[in-house]
């Protein structure tokens, strides 16, 4: 079955998270060398992994969701770039194209001090950002300003891919009433003078983070899906969570200030969107269905930290060149070191008003053919080919079976071995 396949790479937070290991380390002033020599050091493993997964499978894109560093740390971002272009070749255009990456701002990557003072330019404090992949020839793949959207394309099968900065009110200043304003100013910079400037962060910048998009962004995004045909899958790459995270959270501006809005934006586009994200550090799968636009069907994929895993989403199309579902491979490294990869999640894309698009001869014989209890590929094969004079192939049927379990009208046993152990059932009458 035909398929692209795209790596989401969550929060990375370098340098804070370069050293950690899998270990029990109580004696601190055991000898470095051999702590390294003992342990699994998390974020070279799991980068080893991308390195294998790109090299082996055909990756045909790479988003990136944003907080490469911690606390606007700007050299902190420019070595988590260099550490990604020497082990992944990132800023390399002849190995990923621009076409191919999508990299956004997360609230950790803004430096307060970089918000214009004014209250008049929202994305100067992005500049930063833009300049240090300036230096490796790569500004072109940040997305700050506006909307950024690319086609990604493998035998004529497609996904836009459209990312959006959801970080323009990170950092900004909430303006106090005039009379307590310059109070709170002097117990902040007292306080700022005696903490280090990790707590300073913790109590000013922090708590002052409002994750928000741009309604231009938005209209611009809405008109971008609608303009794409069926036969491309458009995906959405923004570091924020739309819906609130499963865990409670107490902090002041903590989620999407218009997520309401932005979300009901996305369901009037009226067809499967996939909304990727990172920033909760941890990698829940949600779905969201607008019953006043039936057709919509938004699903929210969220990247675990760099250091927990990664994600493949490989999108596999039917013989038409239509989107038939999303497979969520979750590479993920376990406390003994070890990484899992069978772990994966299945989500099916075509709502019931795009099911004639699918109907054919082969559909409608193997719908007959699987009457009742299970069948074996091969008295299918036998039965299909009866039906409509022609027996198929072997790769045409296994290609119009898969197509049949993602439309939930069969349910294939064995899946992952050959076609010929496959048995197969109706699910559907
Ligand atoms: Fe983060």
């Amino acid at each position: 079955m035909e398929s692209l396949k795209i790596l989401q790479i969550g929060d990375i937070h370098y340098p804070e998270k370069k050293d950690e290991v899998i270990g029990d380390i109580k004696d601190k002033s055991a000898p470095n060398s051999l702590i390294n020599a003992t342990t699994v050091h998390r974020i070279q493993r799991i980068i080893r992994e991308i390195h294998r997964t790109t090299e082996n499978s055909t990756i045909s894109g790479i988003m990136i969701c944003g907080d490469l560093t911690s606390y606007g740390d700007i050299n902190g971002y420019n070595e988590c770039i260099d550490y990604l272009n020497n082990s992944l070749e990132i800023c390399d255009d002849r190995k990923w194209p621009d076409d191919s990456l999508h990299i956004v701002p997360g609230n950790h990557d803004i430096d307060h001090n970089n918000c214009d003072p004014d209250d008049k330019d929202l994305f100067k404090k992005f500049q930063p950002l833009v300049e240090s992949w300036q230096v490796h020839g790569r500004d072109s793949i940040i997305t700050t300003k506006s909307l950024r959207s690319s086609v990604v394309n493998k035998n004529n099968h497609t996904i836009n891919i459209f990312s959006l900065n959801s970080c323009i009110g990170s950092g900004e200043k909430r303006h106090l009433p005039k009379k307590i304003r310059d109070q709170f100013e002097s117990i902040l910079t007292s306080y700022s003078k005696s903490a280090s400037s990790t707590d300073s962060f913790e109590l000013i910048y922090e708590q002052l983070d409002t994750p928000t998009v741009h309604n231009d962004h938005v209209i611009e995004l809405v008109n971008g899906i609608k303009a794409i045909g069926i036969k491309s899958l458009p995906i959405v790459l923004a570091h924020h969570n739309v819906l609130p995270q499963t865990i409670p959270r107490w902090e002041i501006y903590t989620e999407l200030v218009n997520s309401g809005q932005f979300r009901s934006s996305l369901a009037s586009c009226l067809r499967p969107i996939i909304y990727c994200h990172g920033h909760i550090h941890d990698d829940s799968i949600e779905e969201l269905i607008d019953h006043h636009n039936i057709s919509s069907k938004i699903i929210f994929i969220s990247a675990p930290l760099l250091t927990d895993g990664f994600n493949v989403l490989e999108v596999q199309f039917a013989r038409n060149e239509i989107p038939l579902g999303c497979i969520v491979h979750k590479y993920r490294l376990n406390n003994k070191g070890q990484l899992s990869y069978e772990n994966t999640i299945r989500i099916p894309l075509v709502s019931n008003d795009m099911m004639p698009e699918f109907r054919d001869e082969y559909i409608s014989s193997l719908i007959k053919a699987c009457n009742s209890g299970e069948e074996r590929f091969q008295i299918l094969r036998d039965s299909i080919g009866m039906d409509i004079g022609t027996r198929p192939n072997i790769s045409t049927l296994e290609k119009v079976l898969l197509e049949a379990e993602w439309l939930n009208l069969i349910k294939i046993t064995d899946r992952s071995c050959s076609s010929k152990h496959w048995k197969i059932r109706r699910v559907q009458p």
